[in-house]
């Protein structure tokens, strides 16, 4: 078997575990003559103090997030299909264009699911270098499966054409360019002999956590949310929309977790957040918003249910505003109003219980609904 810290086949790994007494990764050495860590000694990104001790902890709020998710628990299969199916099946069940926009949006989410999926694990866990943020990561992790999960079981129940819905990222172009878009972010920080430590380094990290908890979790999600939670609004696939909120409710955690993320590292390391890195940020928000505003057309090119392509827009830009907010940015749109109010209804499930009247599966235990 081979041992990583002395094999000399690999140099860089070698050499970036000897230059890090307590190591990033924390499956280096052990050092047994290390002192214990301090709480102060905790740092979100090239921490030195050992990464496998979760306590004590620094950041209570990645630790009650992580109990949050798991007041959250919930599977796709206890939630009926037998409505869906039936509407599905019929022939004036859905008009055409509904049906359009539900394979799209159906299509969309099965594949980013394992993208975003696929980045936590590949690339964002190595670099945060913080047990209580790690132990987060690994229940977000969980529930990224439990979604994709979600899309096999709808294939499965519908009866869709797996091939058609898995290959859409790859096959349409309004879905392949949003994708590309956040890929181009996380290539390189997934290569192995990435690391961080200086401020090019640190500000690809950020770009990653930007473009995948700001942009695909933040933005692209609730368009696509507000699409199905439209439906399911008029008594339209009640099944996928319930698993809809039950996604939602875990992705609005997702979303505040890696604006927290974001924020600590801003304020431990104020030298990264520099004045064209903000502009550089805030650029991305504006073209994510155009890729999500060419997927709204693409996906609605005639209005329905009270929703179009140009009402998806500006839900865009209030949402492109609000996250530049959090993240302590000027706006990048003008001022515009919430065209789709009722979706923070819809993510309440503690009020809302019966909001589409399917079966109910209270698994809240604690109050974790405050997040949006
Ligand atoms: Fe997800
Ligand atoms: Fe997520």
């Amino acid at each position: 078997m081979l041992d990583w810290n002395e094999t000399q086949n690999a140099p860089l790994l070698a050499s970036t575990l000897s230059a890090n007494p307590a190591d990033t990764t924390g499956l280096g050495s052990i050092d047994r003559s290390g002192g214990r860590v301090n709480v102060d000694d905790k740092a979100m990104i090239n921490c030195r103090a050992d990464v496998n001790q979760l306590l004590p902890l620094k950041y209570k709020w990645a630790w009650e997030k992580y109990l949050a998710a798991c007041n959250n628990h919930w599977m796709p299969t206890e939630v009926s299909m037998q409505a869906d199916i039936a509407l599905w099946k019929s022939r004036e069940g859905l008009t055409e264009d509904e049906r359009r926009m539900v394979k799209r949006n159906l299509g969309f989410f099965a594949a980013s699911e394992s993208l975003v999926a696929n980045n936590i694990v590949l690339a964002i866990y190595r670099h945060l270098t913080n047990p209580e943020c790690r132990q987060y990561l690994l229940r977000q992790a969980f529930e990224e499966a439990v979604h994709t999960h979600t899309f096999q079981y709808i294939v499965e129940s519908l009866g869709l054409d797996e091939g058609e819905l898995f290959n859409m990222y790859r096959e349409i172009p309004s879905i392949t360019d949003k994708a590309a878009w956040a890929l181009k972010h996380t290539q390189g920080i997934e290569n192995p002999s990435f690391v961080t430590g200086t401020p090019e380094a640190d500000q690809a990290f950020l770009r990653d956590l930007i473009a995948f908890y700001v942009v695909f979790e933040g933005m692209w999600f609730y368009t696509g949310f507000a699409q199905i939670l439209a439906l399911g609004r008029r008594n339209k696939m009640v099944g996928i929309a319930e698993q809809y909120q039950y996604i939602l409710r875990d992705e609005s955690i997702h979303l505040n977790f890696g604006i927290d993320v974001i924020n600590q590292i801003k304020i431990e390391n104020p030298h990264l957040w520099t004045p064209s890195f903000q502009d550089e940020v805030r650029q991305m928000l504006r073209e994510a918003a155009e890729l999500e505003a060419a997927y709204g057309r693409d996906t609605m090119p005639r209005g329905f249910l009270g929703l179009n392509a140009a009402l998806c827009e500006q839900y865009m830009h209030f949402i492109a505003n609000r996250r530049c907010g959090q993240l302590g940015l000027a706006p990048v749109f003008a001022e515009a109003e919430n065209p789709f109010p009722w979706m923070s209804e819809a993510m309440d499930l503690k009020k809302e219980k019966n909001f589409f009247e399917t079966r109910v599966i209270d698994y809240q235990s604690g109050g974790a609904l405050a997040w949006d």
